[in-house]
């Protein structure tokens, strides 16, 4: 009998999805498999709107950002109820193992499912880069590429009009997107919501910029900073006098071809989730750490906390001047 692998995409869209599919499903056929791809997440699990992927049907899409099976956050799955009709049509397609690619809420779902029996591998797709037991995740460092751009089409105006612009950029909880873009694209200030906002600070790095004629400052601040950006930017121009002006990146980085460094973690994950279905590994998070591509038990990926690196935030203090 040949192994049965179902696939879906789930929670937030992020660039290398649909190179983690392509992995899946090419390297899986290669090993005598048949792959089922379930659409919409496991919103479209519990509807059984599913479809054979073969060789074919993943052409041309490793360039592409979003992702070719559709996704969703689904509240049924939610429940008990909804995640045994998501066993259900499982079992009903005999399906081996499922590869879930998501966040953190996917790695939750498949702790469910499994609960309930299901074998599911959970590859890493999110641009938030919000899940402890990997050093990256699929759709991050696209994601950081495309702030960088965007802050360096911002600086122009910024430093052109003489202003202080606070960049909003996502990550949720987490902070990596702001640590990253900060780092590479040299901001004079980072808001992570790991850390209290601190205004006088950022007031006393501005004020010392401007005590050495610097007129310009671009400020990173995750969305999941405890301040909306336009209250902090009324705070900052009434402490400095100067004019601060407020982006909000959103969806911008979410989208967008991935970059190759994203496509070559969700090809190097998929393969290894063929190779775990080859040998009846049961459910397990896939992982990278270092270069090593790993895996560990979905109950600890979930467990996981990311611990934000505050030595890169000292660097940032350093260098930004
Ligand atoms: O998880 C990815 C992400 O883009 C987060 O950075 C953001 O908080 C959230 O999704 C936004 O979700 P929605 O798709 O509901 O707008």
């Amino acid at each position: 009998m040949k192994k049965r692998i179902g696939i879906i995409t789930s929670g937030g869209d992020a660039p290398g999805m649909n190179a983690a599919i392509r992995s899946v499903v090419r390297y899986g056929i290669e090993q005598e498999m048949e792959i089922i791809g379930f659409e919409r997440g496991y919103e479209g699990v519990i509807e059984d709107e599913s479809y054979p992927l073969d060789v074919a049907a993943v052409g041309d899409i490793i360039q592409r950002g979003g992702t070719m099976l559709k996704t969703a956050r689904s509240r049924r799955f939610e429940t008990l109820e909804g995640q045994k009709e998501a066993a259900a049509t499982l079992n009903r397609h005999e399906i081996d193992t499922l590869v879930a690619i998501g966040g953190d809420g996917t790695f939750r779902g498949a702790v469910d499912l499994s609960r309930l029996g299901i074998a599911v591998i959970g590859l890493p797709g999110t641009i938030d880069n919000d899940m402890g037991y990997t050093d990256f995740t699929i759709g991050f460092d696209t994601a950081v590429n495309t702030v960088l751009s965007a802050i360096g089409n911002i600086r122009d105006t910024t430093s052109a009009h003489e202003r202080t612009t606070i960049v909003e950029v996502m990550g949720r909880n987490c902070g990596d997107i702001a640590l990253y873009s900060g780092v590479t694209g040299g901001a004079e200030y980072i808001l992570i919501p790991e850390l209290p906002v601190d205004t006088e600070a950022i007031c006393d790095k501005i004020s010392e910029g401007m005590n050495r004629d610097k007129t310009h400052n671009i400020i990173i601040k995750a969305e999941g900073v405890d301040i909306p950006s336009q209250e902090l930017a009324d705070i900052l121009q009434k402490k400095t006098g100067k004019e601060v002006k407020t982006v909000v990146l959103a969806y911008i980085q979410r989208g967008g071809s991935p970059s190759a460094k994203d496509r070559m973690l969700a090809t190097l994950m998929g393969k290894r989730a063929v190779e775990l279905v080859l040998e009846d590994s049961g459910s397990r998070a896939i992982g990278i750490c270092g270069s090593e591509i790993m895996d560990c038990s979905l109950e600890k990926a979930v467990a996981t906390r990311r611990e934000a690196d505050l030595e890169l935030l000292k660097l940032i203090d350093i260098l930004s001047k």
